[in-house]
């Protein structure tokens, strides 16, 4: 069965007096059956390298308590093990189009991947709005990311005119069409749903109304011929979710994970939603 995967956006909230309480509390709250979920936090990239120094030193502790001797083990067979036992996934929020370089101010997929990153969220709105970054902007990024052995999390959505004009469908369509990289493997292919007018408004869209959009996505991409080296696809819906809405959204069909803005900043909360009612049955697979 497909994975559901539930990811933290932090956006450019917290430093480093607060990942301790943060990860405290999400502990404290996570249920056993957090495995049947990828569980990814994306925080800012500054504090990227200390929060994977941090869950290491956790996981070598454990491995010490289970009596396996580290100073024995090769780096793979530790890494190996250390990532076994990591229920946290590290996620960027961003990344360089560019593998590097002189580009002030950027960050490389490269980069992220030593940091201890295995995502990176590319084309988010406040992306494109704030940085006017564009489909094909986004489709390059992905690729970089691609190739870094990163996996994107490609974000699309409408706006609330776009919405009420009716347009909302063929605009994502668009997105889809421009920000994917065609003809190319892809693994596992993570969209998110982030309609622009429900990012941190609080309003959500009707079950039925994303449920929709959902199926519309995931139509596009398995009977276009471009994708059909894409192996497995995973669309998340993102944009004011919370504890009260969240199961009730994992259960919509097609539906594979939430990204998570404002009720992850407090750890508690995100554990509480990263293993709320899972509903399986939603298998999607190319293959
Ligand atoms: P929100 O943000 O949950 O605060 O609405 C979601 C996002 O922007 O990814």
């Amino acid at each position: 069965m497909t994975k559901k995967i539930i990811i933290a956006n932090w956006k450019m909230n917290k430093s480093f007096d607060d990942v301790e309480p943060w990860l405290f509390d999400f502990k404290n709250n996570i249920k056993n059956n957090s495995n049947i979920s990828d569980i990814v936090l994306c925080p800012p990239a500054i504090l990227l390298d200390y929060i994977d120094e941090l869950l290491l030193s956790e996981e070598l502790d454990i491995l010490q308590e289970k009596g396996k001797n580290i100073d024995d083990l090769s780096e793979d067979e530790l890494e190996k093990l250390t990532s076994g036992l990591r229920v946290l996934n590290l996620g960027g929020q961003d990344c360089a189009a560019n593998e590097e370089g002189a580009f002030t101010g950027d960050i490389s997929a490269k980069m992220l991947k030593d940091a201890g990153c295995k995502y990176v969220i590319i084309g988010h709105s406040e992306r494109r709005q704030y940085h006017s970054e564009d489909n094909s902007l986004i489709n390059s990024k992905s690729l970089t990311a691609l190739n870094q052995g990163l996996k994107p999390i490609i974000c699309i959505g409408e706006s609330l005119q776009l919405r009420q004009e009716g347009k909302y469908l063929d605009f994502i369509k668009e997105q889809i069409h421009h920000s994917i990289p065609k003809d190319i493997d892809i693994k596992d292919l993570i969209i998110a749903y982030e309609p622009i007018w429900s990012i941190g408004t609080g309003k959500i869209p009707s079950i039925s109304d994303i449920a929709e959009v959902v199926d519309s996505i995931y139509n596009d991409i398995s009977q276009n011929e471009e994708f059909s080296r894409v192996k497995n696809i995973r669309i998340l819906y993102g944009g004011s979710v919370n504890l009260d809405n969240s199961a009730e959204i994992l259960a919509i069909n097609n539906i594979s994970g939430l990204l998570v803005g404002g009720a992850s900043l407090k750890g508690d909360i995100f554990a509480k939603i990263s293993t709320s009612e899972i509903v399986s049955g939603n298998q999607k697979s190319f293959a």
